[in-house]
Parts: structure tokens; C-alpha cells; sequence
């Protein structure tokens, strides 16, 4: 599986987004060509986590950001959790290169640091069980996410009730689901998605307040910045996974 290496020999500069141009959106339901591990102990964690493995504990990944985009969630998120292993799944193949490369900078620029992020190219709506086990992941995030405006399109969205099942799957129960977009109609679309589905709860008031990750959803990726540089509101969903009845 591709992934980030350890930085080893990297000079440390940054990557230019100018020399990573990618088309603005690939068709989820399309066929794409990359590998994939046919199931989660196939994913190999010692070329994208050099620094934790080999390891007695043997860690696991336990934040996912699907459509990652260019990554600046998972570089915000790593050093608030050094210790959590953390993925980001993009599906533009330039757009995964990017961020590997940004990630190989940070590592050789900041000796010790950045060891716990990494990213793959694969589509989250595909092949989510090949990367992870039942329970397994703490945080699911979806940040900003092609909004497919046409009817006949919202079979592409990235949330939608089937896939609900799977992401209810992945995660622990206490887990939780970040959602945020800057489309009212794709928020109001999420979070009935997500209230119709008989394993997750919405978070409360005071839960949201009291998480700073959530905090971080209006500002910390590239798309976030662009909504609040333009003046746009974003609607955030946060929700639990909570135990089967
Ligand atoms: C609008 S961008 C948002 C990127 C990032 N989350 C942010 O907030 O800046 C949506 C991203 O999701 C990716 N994407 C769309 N469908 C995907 C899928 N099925 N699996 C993985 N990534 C996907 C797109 O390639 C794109 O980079």
C-alpha cells in the first residue's frame, strides 16, 4: 500500500499545491486502479508509522478523515494526540501525493513530530473494511465533502444510510462522527442521515463544548479556510456511535 515513509533524507520543503494540480473531483462510483489490502491486518502500518513499529503494543489507527483533501485536518489533530495513529483516505491520486509529501516536510523539519499522520489513496465509499476492523476507530471525520447538488448524484455522497452502516461498523460505540459542510441543503441532508440511523445519537450542546476537536472543524482544512475566508457559514454534524440495544 502506498504511504508516507519516515522522512528519512527528505530536505524538509514544504510541497507546492501549484506543482500538484488535480482535477476538482473524481467519480466515487467509478472504477479506480490502486492497490488495496484485502483485509485490515494487510494494511501495512510499519511504512506508514516507521517510528511506532516494530511494537510490542502493536497500535492501531484510530482517526480517519475521509476525503482528506489536502491534509491540514490530520496536521492540525497530530500533535494535540502524538500518541493515536491517524489516517486520512483521499481519493485524487495528486491530492494523496501532496499530502504524503507535505507529511514527509513536516517530519524531516520537525524531528519527532508528525510520526503519527499519514495518508492512503483508496475510496472511503468502497473500501472502508479492507482498513478497518469492527470498533475499531474513535473518529470518523468528513469534512466538507463533494456536495453532488443533482438528485440523480446523491448515490455519490459520502454520507448517506447505507454507508452509515458502515461507518456505525468502524467505530467503537462512544466513537465519534465529525461532519461539516458549507451547503445548508448537504447539512440538513447529513444530519437527517445520521438522526434516522438507529446507532448513532447526536452529541449535546455541552459534549460539543467540551470537545476541542470540534472546534477545529470550521477552521482547520484547506476547505474551511476557504469558507471562512469567503464569509460562509458551515453546519456541523457531530454524532456518537452508540451501542446496539
Ligand atoms: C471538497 S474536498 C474537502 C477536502 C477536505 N476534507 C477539506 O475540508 O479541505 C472533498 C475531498 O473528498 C475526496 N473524496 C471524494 N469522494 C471520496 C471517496 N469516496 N473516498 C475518498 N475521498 C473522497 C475528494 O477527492 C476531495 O479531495
Amino acid at each position: 500500500m502506498a504511504s508516507a515513509a519516515n522522512g528519512g533524507g527528505h530536505s524538509g520543503r514544504l510541497p507546492r499545491k501549484r506543482f500538484y494540480r488535480a482535477r476538482a473531483h473524481s467519480n466515487p462510483l467509478s472504477d479506480s486502479h490502486f492497490p488495496v489490502p484485502l483485509r485490515p491486518s494487510d494494511v501495512d502500518y510499519a511504512q506508514h508509522y516507521p517510528s511506532f513499529f516494530p511494537a510490542t503494543s502493536s497500535p492501531k489507527i484510530r482517526f480517519a478523515d475521509i476525503g482528506c483533501g489536502f491534509g491540514g485536518l490530520l496536521v492540525k489533530l497530530s500533535p494535540l494526540f502524538p500518541d493515536t495513529l491517524m489516517i486520512g483516505m483521499e481519493l485524487r491520486d495528486k491530492v494523496t501525493e501532496f499530502v504524503k509529501e507535505r507529511i514527509l516536510a513536516l517530519r524531516a523539519a520537525n524531528p519527532g513530530q508528525y510520526k503519527n499522520i499519514s495518508v492512503v489513496r483508496s475510496n472511503a465509499m468502497k473500501y472502508l473494511p479492507n482498513y478497518f476492523e469492527k470498533g475499531q476507530l474513535e473518529k470518523m471525520f468528513f469534512l466538507f465533502p463533494d456536495p453532488h447538488f443533482k438528485e440523480k448524484n446523491h448515490r455519490r455522497r459520502v454520507i448517506s444510510s447505507h454507508l452509515l452502516d458502515e461507518y456505525a461498523y468502524a467505530l467503537a460505540p462512544g466513537g465519534t462522527l465529525y461532519a461539516a459542510t458549507d451547503v445548508e441543503e448537504l447539512g440538513e441532508w447529513m444530519s437527517a442521515c445520521l438522526e434516522a440511523h438507529p446507532l448513532f445519537r447526536a452529541c449535546s450542546d455541552e459534549e460539543v463544548a467540551a470537545d476541542p476537536v470540534a472546534a477545529l472543524l470550521c477552521s482547520a482544512t484547506e476547505e474551511a479556510q476557504k469558507v471562512a475566508r469567503n464569509g460562509g457559514q458551515t453546519y456541523r454534524a457531530i454524532y456518537r456511535r452508540i451501542p446496539r440495544q
